[in-house]
């Protein structure tokens, strides 16, 4: 600024120039900006044209580089055309739901999810004249005697939250497609790294990055990866809804993408290692993970994942229904927290009931094999040993 103003107006364009430099970051700089400026119409008028066509920026809700960087990512991991970031998992799955179903409409859906996704389908869908089945996805035969003349979608996650149900992508899919439908696959406990749903013939994939995609539990956001012209109905309507993420999130969770390939192979480990150990324990009712032998869909797993040690990093363990003595194990526990969140880099757990699936009432929940005693566990990337000796000790508590 050549002409001199007052320090107010001045101090407003303090730092102008740097936006001026030509740097190359080894870093992904935060745009941290609402909007990108103009100096001409002609100018603005030719942002909005390549707006439309890629890569350029006007308005943050509408566009951020942040949020591209980070969709780039996604797309590359999942195998797909196009994605688009949003400010939660809940964002991409309220996002789709309503760009993809509408009044008339029927949607399948598992009775093992997520709590609030089942929410959003029961409370939000219904609401709007959808038509919704709810169903035991353990079984094939289950969707096809739900399948409608209407039915749009199929609705899952790969592994389910939080009974670790597997869901059989690839029949799932042919289910779909012979009957006009859709497969969407939340793949949020799974994550790229063990499965590409896309590869498996489903439409869509939508993951909560607040999770294992970020690792580090410092960032909220969410994503649905597939055909670019799907993913572009889809942004339209989460820029109507205001659902995409935030610059600062979004650069939260591709610095921590960027080390999943690390994080994973040692969590999902972990994870096999320690459900084994935990099956041995005479103190634990019940252990699922796909790992296991005393898992239904065992055979299914090794078909889908290829092997023990890349089955994902959530688990489950089914304890006696003994508050006292639950809370007494709980807070014996050195290495792992009670953390209503999951796909840290550190060891955490939950019980479902009173946290993910605290909203759906007790029949709901025990359709979908969740019971008082159910703790959810995310593994983490400590010592596998030193995870199975704390467990060990702690569950001391029910002797
Ligand atoms: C499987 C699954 N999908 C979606 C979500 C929602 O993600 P977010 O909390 O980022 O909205 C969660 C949250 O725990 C989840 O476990």
């Amino acid at each position: 600024m050549e002409k001199k103003y007052s320090s107010a107006s001045e101090l407003l364009h303090c730092g102008d120039s740097v936006q001026t430099l030509k740097v190359s970051t080894e870093a992904m700089p935060l745009y941290a900006t609402t909007a990108f400026t103009w100096k001409t119409l002609s100018e603005a008028e030719a942002t909005y044209q390549r707006v439309e066509q890629g890569y350029d920026y006007t308005y943050i809700r509408t566009c951020n580089p942040n949020r591209d960087a980070l969709s780039e990512v996604l797309t590359f991991l999942e195998h797909g055309e196009k994605s688009q970031i949003f400010s939660s998992g809940m964002g991409a799955i309220s996002s789709t739901l309503l760009t993809l179903v509408h009044p008339g409409d029927h949607i399948i859906y598992s009775n093992c999810c997520y709590g609030e996704t089942l929410d959003i389908i029961r409370e939000l869908l219904t609401g709007y004249g959808v038509e919704t089945s709810c169903v035991d996805f353990n079984d094939n035969q289950n969707i096809l005697n739900a399948v409608r003349p209407n039915t749009k979608m199929i609705y899952t996650e790969t592994v389910a939250n939080p009974a670790i149900g597997l869901a059989d992508i690839p029949t799932l899919a042919k289910i779909a497609h012979e009957n006009g439908a859709l497969l969407v696959v939340d793949n949020t406990f799974t994550t790229p790294i063990a499965y590409k749903p896309l590869d498996h013939g489903a439409d869509l994939v939508i993951n909560s990055l607040t999770k294992f995609i970020n690792g580090h539990s410092d960032a909220i956001a969410g994503s649905v990866t597939g055909p670019k012209d799907m993913i572009n109905k889809i942004y339209h309507v989460g820029m109507f809804l205001g659902t995409p993420s935030t610059p600062m999130d979004s650069w939260l969770v591709l610095r921590g993408v960027k080390t999943i390939e690390l994080r994973l192979p040692k969590q999902m480990a972990n994870a096999a290692k320690l459900a084994a150990a935990l099956e041995k324990d005479p103190h634990v009712e019940k252990v699922m993970h796909p790992s296991l032998e005393s898992h239904p869909r065992h055979k299914l797993a090794l078909e889908m994942f290829g092997s023990n040690d890349r089955m994902g990093a959530m688990m489950s363990i089914v304890l006696p229904e003994d508050v006292k003595k639950m809370d007494d194990f709980m807070s014996r526990l050195h290495l792992s927290h009670y953390a209503p969140t999951l796909g840290g880099i550190r060891t955490t757990f939950q019980n479902p009931c009173t946290s993910s699936h605290r909203h759906n009432s007790d029949a709901e929940r025990r359709a979908a094999g969740i019971t008082p005693g159910m703790i959810r566990i995310s593994v983490g990337c400590e010592d596998a040993d030193d995870l199975i000796a704390d467990f060990t000790q702690a569950l001391k508590a029910f002797d």
